[in-house]
């Protein structure tokens, strides 16, 4: 299985000896990233290797390659020098690896690696998408020996992504490591033991030294969020797919109740801007599920070849399972939001309830194909009316435009309010997307916005005396849909 790889990019020795410590039951090996370190600690670099107890690999990157030397070339080939040679007996007291880039040709220091056992990594980076001929020019870094071929490259897109695992299947039996930088690669770090790697590198989010390669991730974050040590070439795969999708509490949510279930998956984060790239890339990488979000809960009806649920009704899809020729696709935000809703009021069903939906989006359309299914009586409101036509008109419900003018109409349907569009989001918390209304405090309430955990619009209705919730318990029960539609096993609870 691959190895978790601390990337050390202190100032001072000292400063990365406290790091080894602070993380060493998340890690198995080091990378001395010997560019960081102040002029006056590279003396001491020899003995570092036994000061860390660990596998120590040591690399000085170029400024070109993405790190921080700037010294010239003669001065980085003689500090490697130095580093490896009076090599000690005991061999755990060398560097284990030795990192050295593919342009450069020093027999000198490949030699002194070679007769002391310091393996040798040939790594390149590319901070412009794969290039032509990825796959060959990782082959033509295999040079002499055990040597373990390093490509790092900053993916354009998630096609780059795809290529990636697709090349490291055809490097199966050799040692390599294979990364995409970015937030677009993560999954290539944490999906490392899949892709066959030999490690994965990760450094300290909350560290104040240098950042030491784009994406990389917290090793607390690896071990507790993604129990990377428990991940193997046979650990199922899924994941959350939108863009942009930064932030998501849906591995948090997956993940613990994968580890709680006691199952061999992990669930991560494929951010893609298109969802054509996001699907190829799901083949590619062997995804068996995965949650979709916006944009592309509309288009992904496209891909999909068996329908469960309400789908076709609803309009909107944010749950993919791999068939074997195909995707299967159903939608647990409607479950997920009737759930949430008819806990709050405590009733089984919306007979005889009359509801304004502001917004006509995505979600707004499973939430409002779920009331009609519940027996409510909906207004659909929106900025933007012929979405609010589209929406409502598929029902038989009442739209408007979403303005003053509809203080009356509201009061009509105000039984239920809930709030579907992003305005109160963070960052632009004083937002309110319906500024005119007054509750009366006999509303129920709902937004479906959880960050901030009261928007201005929810506080202005618990303040009037309104029952009201936020967006996080549907979201959190979705999740559980989900999850038993993944696993085919209850939520743990
Ligand atoms: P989702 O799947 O989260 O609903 P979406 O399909 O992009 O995302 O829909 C966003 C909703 O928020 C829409 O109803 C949108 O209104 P328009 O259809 O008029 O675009 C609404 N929305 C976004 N920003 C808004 C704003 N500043 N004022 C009012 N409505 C807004």
């Amino acid at each position: 299985m691959a190895k978790i790889c601390l990337c050390l990019t202190g100032k001072t020795i000292a400063e990365d000896l406290a790091l080894v410590e602070k993380y060493r039951q998340y890690i198995d090996i080091v990378e001395i990233r010997a560019d960081c370190l102040i002029n006056s600690e590279v003396d001491e670099l020899r003995d570092f290797p036994e000061q860390a107890g660990l596998p120590v690999i040591l690399t000085v990157r170029r400024m070109i390659d993405g790190g921080y030397f700037n010294r010239g070339e003669s001065s980085r080939i003689v500090l490697i020098s130095k580093a490896l040679a009076f090599p000690k007996a005991d061999y755990r007291k060398n560097f284990t690896y030795v990192d050295i880039e593919d342009d450069i040709d020093i027999p000198s220091i490949e030699e002194v690696a070679r007769t002391f056992g310091t393996r040798i990594i040939r790594s390149f980076h590319s901070f412009n998408g794969l290039g032509e001929n990825f796959l060959s020019r990782v082959e033509s870094l295999y040079r002499v020996g055990d040597e373990i071929a390093k490509a790092a490259i900053m993916p354009a897109g998630i096609e780059d992504v795809r290529k990636v695992f697709a090349a490291a299947k055809k490097l199966q039996g050799r040692d390599f490591i294979l990364l995409a930088m970015g937030d677009l690669g993560q999954c290539t770090r944490i999906l490392a033991s899949k892709l066959g790697s030999c490690f994965t590198y990760t450094s300290p989010v909350s560290h104040e030294a240098k950042s030491a390669a784009p994406g990389q991730i917290d090793p607390v974050m690896l071990n507790e969020l993604y129990h990377f040590r428990d991940i193997t070439p046979k650990t199922a795969v899924y994941g959350l797919t939108g863009w942009p999708i930064k932030t998501s509490s849906s591995p948090q949510i997956h993940n613990t109740a994968i580890k709680k279930a006691r199952i061999d998956a992990v669930y991560l984060r494929f951010p893609s801007e298109t969802l054509d790239g996001f699907m190829k890339f799901a083949v590619e990488a062997g995804i068996s599920g995965a949650s979709v979000t916006v944009p592309h809960k509309e288009t992904v009806l496209s891909y999909i070849t068996e329908k469960s649920g309400n789908i076709e009704l609803i309009g909107a899809c944010n749950t993919i399972m791999r068939l074997k020729d195909g995707w299967l696709g159903t939608n647990t935000d409607a479950l997920g939001f009737s759930a949430s809703l008819l806990n709050i009021m405590k009733r089984t069903d919306l007979k005889r309830r009359k509801m304004t939906v502001v917004g006509a989006g995505g979600a707004a359309r499973s939430i409002i194909a779920e009331a009609a299914r519940l027996g409510a009586k909906v207004l659909v409101l929106n900025r933007n009316l012929r979405r609010a036509k589209d929406v409502a008109g598929r029902f038989g419900f009442e739209y408007a435009q979403l303005d003053e003018a509809q203080n009356k109409r509201i009061r009509k349907y105000s039984d239920i309010i809930v709030q579907t569009t992003s305005v109160g989001m963070e960052p632009d918390i004083d937002a309110d997307p319906l500024p005119h209304y007054k509750f009366s405090g006999k509303e129920v309430v709902m937004d479906i916005i959880y960050k901030p955990s009261k928007t201005k619009f929810l506080a202005r209705a618990l303040d009037a005396g309104c029952t009201a919730i936020n967006g996080y318990d549907m979201l959190f029960r979705q999740a559980k849909l989900q999850f038993e539609c993944f696993f085919n096993t209850p939520f743990p609870e």
